[in-house]
């Protein structure tokens, strides 16, 4: 496919500006929109839902499955260019998108980062340290597996997100019967490991093979989903965290990557950091990137994908991204209720983010609110007010 940049507010022969297309309308998707309706573009969403996210905000929203042959010929008449929001689109639907119009990421990168055992192959040819592990997609494998990997996490190859479709064990009866609960599907097991923290690294890189980086966020996990986000991280060492920024530039560059993408770490108690995963997307961790940075993830994907220059971000403010889960619209005694915005928006440096969600429930991702302040100490003062206030606790 030509790489012509698709130019912003470009006329196109019948009077519309140029549109970019995203396949899925979560909120990653609509936050996407709104960076590129910011820049004058036009935006087409493919999701079946007719209350998605990106569909509520888009002037076209093709209602149809990601494999409808029809809704995939619209997405594409209607788009110059075409992304992806979230990670489990099916490849398939993304070779046939790109046989016809520039498609970033491209399906052969997203589906090595939509399994985990190819992800990890992945790790290994670039010399990125990641957890000790194995594949088990036959009970003979099941049988194989070495005592070291004992406690580990089994984790579905695929499909898998939030901490869904993953079980801790303890030993081999355990591994098994977790094996049948989650109906002998091709699985990793890794080794439980000792983690000190948490960090990420969002990157975007273009055709041409230029790479810009966003500085590390350290990130907090609650019952498997993301809770919390600091940036700069208050507890890594810069060392860990340039070799975390080094690995990452070398997994997209190995991975011929056009789009962001962002790869998760562990840094394990003795100091040593460790690869966790990759998703071929903006990621949570990043979101603190639209009002914490010059440009935001979601800005550097609309570049990506219209070809058009990267620049290095910078941070402007030492940031606190606080998740905002369906848990928060029910009170103590698990009653509905519109959360205390008033009060929180009073508190200042507080950017709250809601993503039009039309039912809350426990666990869904409804929103964030990015906290910034001229210091990092600053920053987690008010986002503890903000979480004291919406009852969430602290970190
Ligand atoms: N090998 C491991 N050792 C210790 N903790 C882990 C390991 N793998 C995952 N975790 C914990 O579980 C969380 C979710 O796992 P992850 O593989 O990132 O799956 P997901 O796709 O759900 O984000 C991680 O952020 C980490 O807190
Ligand atoms: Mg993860």
């Amino acid at each position: 496919m030509s790489r012509r940049p698709v130019l912003p507010g470009t006329t196109s022969a019948d009077g519309r500006p140029a549109t970019l297309g995203v396949m899925g309308g979560g909120q990653l998707g609509r936050m996407f929109v709104q960076a590129a309706q910011r820049m004058g573009y036009l935006t087409a969403v493919l999701d079946p839902d007719p209350t998605s996210p990106a569909g509520l905000v888009s002037p076209y929203h093709i209602q149809a499955d990601y494999l409808d042959e029809q809704g995939l010929a619209q997405l594409m008449q209607r788009s110059s260019a075409i992304t992806t929001e979230f990670e489990n689109v099916p490849a398939a639907a993304l070779v046939t998108l790109g046989a016809q119009r520039p498609v970033a990421p491209a399906a052969d990168a997203v589906a090595i980062c939509q399994d985990r055992a190819m992800e990890k192959a992945q790790f290994a040819r670039c010399g990125v340290p990641c957890a000790p592990h194995a594949v088990i997609e036959t009970a003979e494998q099941l049988e194989a597996v070495p005592e070291a990997l004992l406690p580990g996490i089994l984790k579905t190859s695929r499909l898998g997100y939030d901490g869904k479709g993953q079980i801790r064990v303890a030993d081999r009866a355990e591994l098994t019967a977790a094996w049948q609960t989650l109906k002998q599907a091709p699985c990793v097991l890794e080794a439980l490991l000792p983690l000190e923290r948490e960090i990420s690294v969002v990157l975007a890189r273009n055709a041409q093979g230029d790479i810009v980086n966003f500085p590390v966020q350290e990130n907090m996990h609650r019952d498997g989903i993301l809770a919390i986000t600091q940036v700069p991280p208050p507890n890594v060492p810069q060392s860990i965290q340039d070799q975390a920024v080094q690995a990452a530039r070398e997994l997209a560059s190995s991975l011929g990557y056009v789009g962001v993408l962002c790869v998760e770490f562990f840094v394990l108690s003795d100091g040593r950091l460790m690869a966790n995963e990759m998703a071929p997307r903006p990621h949570n961790s990043g979101h603190y990137t639209i009002d914490a940075c010059d440009v935001s993830q979601f800005d550097l994907q609309v570049r990506t994908l219209a070809g058009l220059p990267l620049v290095q971000p910078t941070l402007l403010a030492p940031a606190v991204m606080i998740n905002l889960l369906g848990d928060v619209w029910f009170d103590e005694a698990g009653t509905a209720r519109t959360p205390p915005w008033a009060q929180v928006l009073a508190l200042p440096g507080v950017h709250l983010h809601l993503y039009g969600k039309v039912s809350a429930r426990r666990g869904r991702k409804m929103g964030h609110i990015t906290v910034t302040a001229a210091d990092g100490a600053a920053a987690r003062a008010m986002a503890l007010q903000v979480c004291e206030c919406l009852g969430l606790p602290g970190f």
